[in-house]
């Protein structure tokens, strides 16, 4: 007999689908069709799963009067209302922890194409003009004497500290509070860090409360040779004010794996040859991916089997009532 009845919005990896075809009734609904949802199937749901690509919004989670869990493929859960979810008992995971070292690697990666222009100096080769022309120009920037600041120095922000270190480069980090094991320069506001640094790193997660805060202000203190990368949301940077940046010089360079309105990127972002583009792809190695997904499944097994989950959400730190 199934162990529970799950709402799965939109396509998940063969791994998800699989296991939890073994233990579940599984529902897939597309993206398109959440909207219509017939009456009977929403009132027997009793989990959810999916990604970021489908918003678990307040209106959704009301017409599930049985659900019980919402598990999230992914760390960030900005798509997932997990306030109202806690007001009204419902459990909401996530994956972390499994994905930390593949995005700090990502991170690192893109601010080491940002700073020596790499993916330029590669489309250089593939198009002939080393021969045609010779060596590609030398970079105005290296990471040398580089002073890094962290906004989010959480679990992937501290493996990327540790990888920047590594590098050479001196850290700094903001966030709402002061990490009293963390040896790296703590500033109180985001705007005094990046007065403090060349290069901001964004790791802080989406929603509310960090929407829009690296702003234009944020950008011209970093200054004229200033780099940001974003593996964070991509809802975190004001995004006309990052492009008008980029254009006027106000800062040299970006990396970017997240943007505003995904999979859409503004044009003027991707006429900037010197600036380093990524279609969300901080996690996206089959083994990390499976990692992830395999937790979704963990969670839910766990929830339904023994009444706790393994990954709760900080606002819904839940067991289940039986
Ligand atoms: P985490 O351990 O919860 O770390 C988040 C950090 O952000 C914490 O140090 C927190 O510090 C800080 N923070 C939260 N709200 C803030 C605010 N309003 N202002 C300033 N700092 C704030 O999370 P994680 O596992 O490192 O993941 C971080 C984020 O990375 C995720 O939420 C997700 O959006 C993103 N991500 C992206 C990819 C990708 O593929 N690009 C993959 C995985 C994750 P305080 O509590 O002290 O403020
Ligand atoms: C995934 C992510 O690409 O974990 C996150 O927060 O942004 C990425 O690992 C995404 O969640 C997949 O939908």
């Amino acid at each position: 007999m199934a162990l529970a009845e799950i709402l799965m919005l939109g396509r998940m990896l063969p791994l998800v689908e699989t296991s939890l075809d073994k233990q579940f009734t599984v529902h897939r609904v597309a993206a398109a069709d959440v909207a219509a949802l017939p009456a009977d199937l929403c009132a027997r749901v009793q989990a959810v799963a999916g990604g970021a690509h489908v918003p678990v919004n307040a209106a959704l989670i009301d017409r599930l009067p049985a659900l019980e869990i919402v598990a999230n493929f992914g760390v960030g859960y900005d798509s997932v209302d997990a306030r109202h979810c806690a007001t009204k008992g419902i459990c909401v995971t996530n994956t972390p922890d499994v994905l930390s070292e593949e995005v700090a690697d990502t991170a690192m990666s893109l601010l080491l194409m940002a700073a020596r222009e790499l993916p330029a100096a590669e489309r250089y080769l593939r198009a002939g003009q080393w021969v045609a022309k010779g060596p590609f120009p030398l970079t105005r920037a290296t990471l040398r004497g580089r002073k890094l600041g962290i906004l989010g120095l959480g679990r992937i922000g501290k493996a990327i500290a540790t990888r920047a270190e590594a590098f050479g480069l001196e850290i700094h980090y903001h966030g709402r509070s002061r990490q009293p094991d963390v040896a790296y320069r703590y500033h109180e506001t985001l705007l005094g860090m990046a007065e403090a640094c060349d290069t901001l790193m964004v790791v802080a997660p989406g929603g509310a409360s960090t929407k829009g805060i690296v702003n234009a202000e944020v950008l011209k203190a970093l200054g004229p040779e200033g780099i940001v990368v974003n593996v964070g949301r991509g809802t975190v940077i004001d995004e006309p004010a990052l492009v008008r940046a980029l254009q006027d010089g106000t800062i040299l360079s970006a990396g970017l794996d997240v943007f505003e309105d995904e999979p859409r990127v503004p044009q003027a972002l991707i006429d900037m040859e010197h600036v380093v583009l990524l279609p969300h792809v901080g996690s996206a190695s089959q083994h990390t991916r499976n990692a992830m997904g395999q937790l979704v499944v963990d969670n839910l097994l766990s929830w339904f089997r023994n009444g706790k989950p393994v990954t709760p959400v900080a606002e819904t730190p839940f067991v289940r009532k039986v």
